[in-house]
């Protein structure tokens, strides 16, 4: 009882919150002039760009089958965007960061390298040099040198990192970030981001023509990523130039007829993605944590942070440009509720060349029934009002910090329910490392989400909680036992302390 009295009242809180920030006139500016419920649409729409490239794939260092070995460094590097040279916080140079490329059951040895040049601490308290890595989406250990986001170095530092990819169940796109509480949101806001792909081996997607796409946006300011303000870290911080692959608007060749498999992962802060290719269906054959059985065709697919989507694409048969549009999706904050932006150009061009879809994809994949056994728990996520006139971001009630944190102990080889519920006015992208999930049931928010995830036998590790809405996750917690964490994946919410420890034992 006394715990439904005091979530009223952070509702409450957050009511009166939101008001605040859109009245103040920077809120306002953001928003193009619009103001919460405006219903103009702002089309961005760039000219065409560059011809499309994939992000550089990592250089693989081992001799050794079945390990790859790479070298990472994070560091700061100009870098075009847009055709403005900014310094950007990057991992070798390169912004999307490179792409790793592994298969199921490999040993990934990552000789990482601190060499952000920064020092003091940022509005968080937290010193800006500080950075780690993060393997999201990899089901390997949270312990030792694996997927330990409770290891951190300073600038100069080095870290081997080592992941054994055995019981990753693999044909999925991962995605890697620094995970220091405190300065994650600008690590990643300044380029910090890049692809890790899990190939999948004699599938009927083979055959494709293959592209990964790291959807990324950003907002320069003076040559460098422009400064977090306390209304992004309640909002989450949307850029105004939005990429495909550190590129605007890039133009993607197809053949009438072909089909294409793209990888797509949302590496923005808090930006989320509403995809529409037009009158072209996106086939979704795969989703964060592996392949689907089979494809299942949808005329948009909303991907916020830290989510991933595997589609095919059958070009039309009439040549011709078509644009890849992010339309108008409401979060609850930031721009994109009035926003409908051209990302990418398709150019069906070429002789024709007619390709079929396959009609099984994974036929092992399969939706879980909830054990009767299965441990339930529930979880609610509530923004506030905090000292100083900053926001708060909680989890049943606690601010993530290094001395107090929500902790859930679970056993391994168990099923759990989460439950989770939204008590804030914004959509929460709610993340969990090592295991990945599905979703039972979903309350709020977009219908077709709604009924791709809650009805297809997709593993997710991060998923929409709509505003003053809820889901339902079952959760296999499996095989490794550490410590880690789940988290709302708007950066800056996790910074403020939306973020929970996952002790598993
Ligand atoms: Cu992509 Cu804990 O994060
Ligand atoms: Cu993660
Ligand atoms: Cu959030």
């Amino acid at each position: 009882m006394t715990k439904t009295t005091r979530t009223r009242n952070i509702v409450l809180t957050a009511v009166t919150m939101a008001a605040a920030v859109y009245a103040s006139p920077g809120a306002a500016m953001m928003g193009g002039g619009c103001m919460m419920g405006c219903t103009s649409t702002t089309v961005i729409d760039p000219p065409r760009g560059a011809a499309f490239a994939d992000p550089p794939t990592l250089p693989n260092l081992s001799m050794t089958p079945g390990v790859v070995e790479v070298n990472l460094e994070a560091k700061i590097a100009p870098v075009n965007v847009n055709g403005t040279t900014a310094n950007l916080q990057t991992y070798n140079g390169f912004f999307p960061g490179p792409t790793i490329k592994v298969k199921k059951g490999d040993i990934l040895k990552v000789h990482f390298k601190n060499s952000l040049p920064y020092s003091g601490v940022n509005d968080m308290g937290m010193p800006r040099d500080m950075t780690n890595l993060h393997t999201h989406g990899l089901h390997v250990s949270p312990a030792g040198n694996a997927d330990n986001v409770l290891v951190h170095f300073p600038s100069g530092e080095t870290f081997d990192y080592e992941y054994d990819l055995s019981l990753h169940r693999g044909g999925n796109l991962n995605f890697y970030h620094p995970h220091v509480h405190g300065n994650v949101a600008e690590q990643v806001w300044a380029g910090q981001a890049g692809a890790l792909e899990v190939a999948d081996e004699g599938t009927a997607l083979s055959g494709y023509e293959t592209h990964i796409l790291v959807l990324k946006d950003i907002t320069l300011s003076g040559g460098a990523p422009e400064a977090h303000t306390s209304a992004d870290f309640m909002n989450g911080k949307e850029g105004d130039t939005m990429l495909v692959n550190g590129q605007v608007n890039p133009v993607l060749a197809m053949r009438p007829g072909q089909v294409q498999r793209w990888k797509i992962v949302n590496a923005s802060n808090a930006r989320f993605y509403k995809l529409s290719l037009g009158s072209h269906s996106l086939r979704v054959v795969g989703t964060d944590g592996g392949l689907l059985d089979k494809p299942y065709a949808q005329s948009t697919v909303l991907l916020s942070p830290g989510e991933r989507v595997d589609v095919l694409v059958k070009a039309s048969s009439t040549k011709g440009y078509y644009k890849l549009q992010a339309l108008p999706y409401n979060r609850g904050a930031g721009d994109s509720a009035n926003q409908q932006i051209t990302l990418m150009t398709v150019n069906v061009t070429g002789s024709s060349l007619s390709q079929n879809l396959p009609a099984m994809v994974d036929p092992s994949a399969t939706r879980l029934n909830v054990p009767a056994n299965a441990v339930t728990r529930q979880i609610t996520l509530s923004m506030g009002m905090g000292m100083m006139g900053g926001g708060s971001a909680s989890i049943n009630g606690i601010a993530f910090s290094d001395t107090e944190a929500y902790t859930i102990v679970s056993g391994r080889e168990t099923y759990e329910v989460w439950e989770i519920y939204n008590h804030s006015m914004m959509d929460h992208p709610f993340h969990q490392h090592v295991n990945p999930a599905q979703v039972i049931s979903i309350s709020g928010g977009d219908s077709a989400y709604k009924s791709l995830y809650t009805t297809t036998p997709a593993w997710k590790d991060t998923v929409i909680v709509p505003a003053m809405g809820s889901v339902k996750l079952l959760v296999p917690v499996k095989d490794y036992g550490g410590t880690t964490v789940f988290h709302c994946h708007i950066l800056e919410h996790e910074d403020m302390g939306m973020m929970g420890l996952w002790d598993i034992q």
